[in-house]
């Protein structure tokens, strides 16, 4: 009943809110807010809280994306509550249900679980409240307004044309060895990452230059659920025991996440590698964490995708910003993400490949890290 009342009171006072309206001057009211900004005199945003659910602070890029879009939401003006739910799929949508009530003006969600989200946002959408998927597709419904993400497929490809190089594929005249850490499959975008590297990788793998030892290639067989570092430093474990005895070695693994690339690289380390006898093979990964770029320094990960998340969540930010004044968000791509229901207008930042070359470059002088926190 409550919730029936709020449902009325905000499809009244929202009604700017999506589908170029008139603009609403007034507050939808009764949301809590934690972080709410002191200072604003813009009526298009005073008064209106946006509920941002991240899926967990176990990864340093979902910490910067956070703390990014609250700044960015409140230099317009607006409050914002800001969640994370440490992986758990049942928080998540508890959370997306509780802001919901709460009656904020919009909802920015990066999942845990693409497909979890379909009552929520059918509730959303009953109660006029506008819902951005950021950076993770939202799949199987209709009530999803705009999809802000990287080309996750381009990320893919630039991990596989790492390897291809790295290893100088095209002229090679013998075979590596390499094993394939893929994503969470519940996550849209592990698969489209590891479809973007498999283009690259499998006539390799076909034509037996790339010798996959353990013969996981499947999506199924090289996932990890929800991107899980331990998981993949213990599959990683199997695989070297099972496979690489007698003096036979690993020359690449294509990881899909730095978090994945730590727990290879200590499962490595455990057996022996990075010494003279045995190098580092090549291990990809995707984020740039810190504690990735100095492993990348000391030579133990080879290559990471930077994601710039400033861009993104700015992004995000300017889509909240215009779907709440009731314009046209900017979008640059209408075809590539169908959600199983419809086509998400989406807007894709572009990943960068970073190594030891380029890292200075790309991270330290735009700002992203700070060359201190390398050497602590
Ligand atoms: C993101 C990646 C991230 C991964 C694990 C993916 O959905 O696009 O940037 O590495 O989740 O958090």
């Amino acid at each position: 009943m409550k919730k029936k009342l709020m449902a009325m009171l905000l499809s009244m006072t929202l009604l700017g809110s999506l589908g170029g309206c008139g603009v609403t001057t007034t507050a939808p009211g009764g949301a809590d807010d934690k972080n709410s900004s002191s200072a604003t005199s813009d009526s298009n945003t005073s008064g209106k809280t946006i509920g941002i659910l991240m899926p967990t602070k176990s990864s340093e890029r979902w910490i910067k994306d956070g703390d990014d879009m609250v700044k960015g939401l409140k230099d317009l003006g607006y409050k914002t509550d800001l969640q994370y739910a440490e992986d758990v799929v049942e928080t998540q949508v508890s959370q997306a249900e509780n802001l919901i009530t709460k009656g904020v003006s919009a909802l920015v969600i990066a999942n845990i679980d693409g497909e979890s989200l379909t009552d929520v946002c059918a509730k959303a959408k009953a109660a006029n409240i506008p819902v951005i998927a950021y950076d993770r597709l939202i799949k199987n419904t209709a009530d999803v307004d705009y999809y802000i993400s990287f080309d996750n497929k381009l990320v893919g490809t630039q991990i596989g044309q790492y390897i291809e190089k790295k290893l100088d594929l095209k002229n090679a005249t013998k075979s590596f060895n390499i094993e394939l850490f893929a994503g969470s499959p519940d996550d849209n975008n592990a698969h489209m990452l590891y479809d973007g590297a498999m283009e690259v990788l499998k006539p390799y793998i076909d034509s037996k230059k790339l010798v996959v030892a353990s013969g996981q290639t499947k999506f199924d067989e090289v996932c990890t659920l929800r991107w899980d570092g331990a998981l993949a430093q213990n599959r990683m474990e199997n695989i070297l025991t099972a496979n690489y005895s007698k003096g036979k070695k690993v020359d690449a693994v294509f990881s899909s996440y730095d978090g994945l690339s730590r727990g290879i690289v200590e499962a490595l380390r455990s057996v022996g590698y990075g010494s003279a006898d045995l190098p580092w093979p090549v291990i990809t990964g995707q984020d740039a964490e810190t504690a990735t770029v100095k492993s990348i320094v000391k030579g133990e990960q080879t290559q990471t995708i930077f994601k710039d998340t400033r861009k993104l969540s700015a992004q995000a930010v300017k889509t909240v910003d215009a779907v709440l004044k009731g314009q046209k968000a900017e979008v640059n791509d209408e075809k590539t993400y169908n959600n199983g229901v419809k086509v998400v207008p989406s807007y894709l930042c572009t990943p960068v490949s970073v190594d030891k070359d380029n890292y200075k470059k790309e991270l330290i002088d735009s700002g992203y890290i700070k060359e201190a926190d390398l050497n602590k």
